[in-house]
Formats: structure tokens, C-alpha cells, sequence
């Protein structure tokens, strides 16, 4: 009997360890928009550096990334451990050539960036892009080796009109390239109207368009339970413990939170 017992015992340890093998790391990414001097931006990314050097369990969990503007990519990139990644904010839709104001893919994977955030609303809003528009950047980030990381999310007039899955399934469905896959996607979900309000959606609000969206993902894509889905709009420590218990998180899109080391830091040490 005591045999039988010790069995179980055994292949419930090895099914636990398997499953935490499985398990992916949340990806804590910080978007640090149209902010700060060269030396803030140097001395945030020492400051990100020293704050998992003193906690590096957070490690165990957690995948770091750093978007800076453009012009900082590089003197960021010096001050940077291996523990977190570099991304940029944007790119051009277009390989080379004669495009005032534009940075390809190529130009920013030729300085070690790992990622590309495209289709945030403020851009879709500010520069009015368009799915189509967000599609060719991202594809030209994947020939490019670049992780693009698609932002969605409604308005909230859309929101208050129930909306909200209609606009994002388009969204997902017009901006995702041809062969995009779980390793080179990544899709950050952000309701507009809670980006930069201090008002973040409910956690109720949050799994079910998580789960909307990673059903949208199944039908296009293989493996896309592997597929990082982050959620995005104020969050910060205090509330990232229980957005991050919410099934189909896979971490967070952040940007005032993220000019901060303790509270960028501090949201991947919450949940
Ligand atoms: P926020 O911004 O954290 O300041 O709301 C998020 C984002 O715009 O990505």
C-alpha cells in the first residue's frame, strides 16, 4: 500500500514540474514614451538595473523590457544587463530609403533591440493608423527578427456601446501579418480610456477580453497558448497583484509606472 502511495506521490511531483516548466514567464514591459533627457533616461535604466539586482527573484517569473525613445535606445542599451530587453516605440513600415522622420526595423534590430511596439493608441489616435498600416510594420519588425508587440483595445464610447469585442476581434484580425507566430507576437491589451487615467478596467472586464482575445489567437495561429497577452492602462503596483491573477495575463504594458524603477520593478514583485 505504502507503495502505491509512494507512485502517486512520485508522478504528482513530476506532473507539478512539468506544468511550472510549461509555465511562461510574465513579461514586464515598460513603455516610456515621449519622456525625459538623455541623462533621466540613463540614470531610470541604472536605477531598473540596481532594483532586481537587489531582488533577482523576481527573475524567476519575470522578463524585463525597456522602450525608450529612439535617440536613448543606445546609451540605455549600455547601462542594461542581460536581465532586460530593449524594444523601441514604433518603426517605419518600410525597409530603406528616402522616409524623412522614420526608423526601420532593421536600424533598430542592428542595435540590439528585441522588440517593437506598434498600433498604440496613441498612435492609431494621434497619427490616425490604421490595422492596415500597424500589418505592415509588423511585418516588416518579423523579417527583420523583431518581436512585435500589437496593441489593441477600445474606446470607451465603444466600451459603453458593447463594442468592446467587435472593435478589438477587427483590430486583432487586420493588424496581425501573415506569419506571425507565439514567438515573434506579442499583443498587449489596452482599454483607451484607461492609458494614463488612473482608472483601470474591472478584472471581471479584463478576463473576458483576454479570453476573447486568445480564442481570436487559436483560430489563427499554432501554439497560441504560448502567446504572451499583456494587459496595459495604469496599472502600477497596487493593483498589478490582481490583474496579473487573472487567466490569459501574461504581464503588462506600462507606461507612467515604468519611469519609475521601484514602482516598475514593484509590479512584477506584486503579483
Ligand atoms: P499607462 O500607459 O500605464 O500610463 O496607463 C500604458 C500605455 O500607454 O502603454
Amino acid at each position: 500500500m505504502a507503495y502505491v502511495f509512494f507512485i502517486l506521490f512520485m508522478l504528482i511531483r513530476v506532473h507539478a514540474w512539468f506544468k511550472k516548466e510549461e509555465m511562461m514567464k510574465r513579461l514586464i514591459a515598460g513603455n516610456w514614451k515621449m519622456n525625459g533627457t538623455m541623462s533621466a533616461a540613463i540614470k531610470l535604466a541604472q536605477g531598473i538595473v540596481e532594483a532586481i539586482q537587489n531582488d533577482s527573484k523576481v527573475l524567476e517569473n519575470n522578463d524585463f523590457l525597456v522602450c525608450p525613445p529612439f535617440h536613448h535606445i543606445v546609451p540605455v542599451q549600455a547601462e542594461l544587463s542581460m536581465a532586460v530587453s530593449l524594444g523601441a516605440q514604433d518603426c517605419s513600415p518600410y525597409e530603406v530609403g528616402a522616409y524623412t522622420g522614420d526608423v526601420s526595423a532593421a536600424m533598430l534590430k542592428d542595435v540590439n533591440c528585441d522588440y517593437v511596439i506598434l498600433g498604440h493608441s496613441e498612435r492609431r489616435e494621434y497619427y490616425v493608423e490604421s490595422n492596415d498600416l500597424i500589418r505592415q510594420k509588423a511585418a516588416i519588425a518579423h523579417e527583420n527578427g523583431l518581436i512585435a508587440i500589437i496593441c489593441v483595445g477600445e474606446t470607451e464610447a465603444q466600451r459603453e456601446a458593447g463594442e468592446e469585442q467587435e472593435v478589438v476581434g477587427k483590430q486583432l484580425a487586420e493588424s496581425l501579418p501573415e506569419g506571425a507566430t507565439a514567438q515573434n507576437t506579442v499583443i498587449a491589451y489596452e482599454p483607451v480610456w484607461a492609458i494614463g487615467t488612473g482608472k483601470t478596467a474591472t478584472t471581471d472586464d479584463i478576463a473576458a477580453m483576454h479570453d476573447f482575445i486568445r480564442g481570436q489567437l487559436k483560430a489563427k495561429i499554432d501554439n497560441a497558448d504560448t502567446l504572451r497577452i499583456l494587459y496595459g492602462g495604469s496599472v502600477k503596483p497596487s493593483n498589478a497583484a490582481e490583474i496579473f491573477a487573472v487567466d490569459n495575463v501574461n504581464g503588462a504594458l506600462i507606461g507612467g509606472a515604468s519611469l519609475k524603477p521601484e514602482d516598475f520593478i514593484g509590479i512584477a514583485t506584486a503579483g
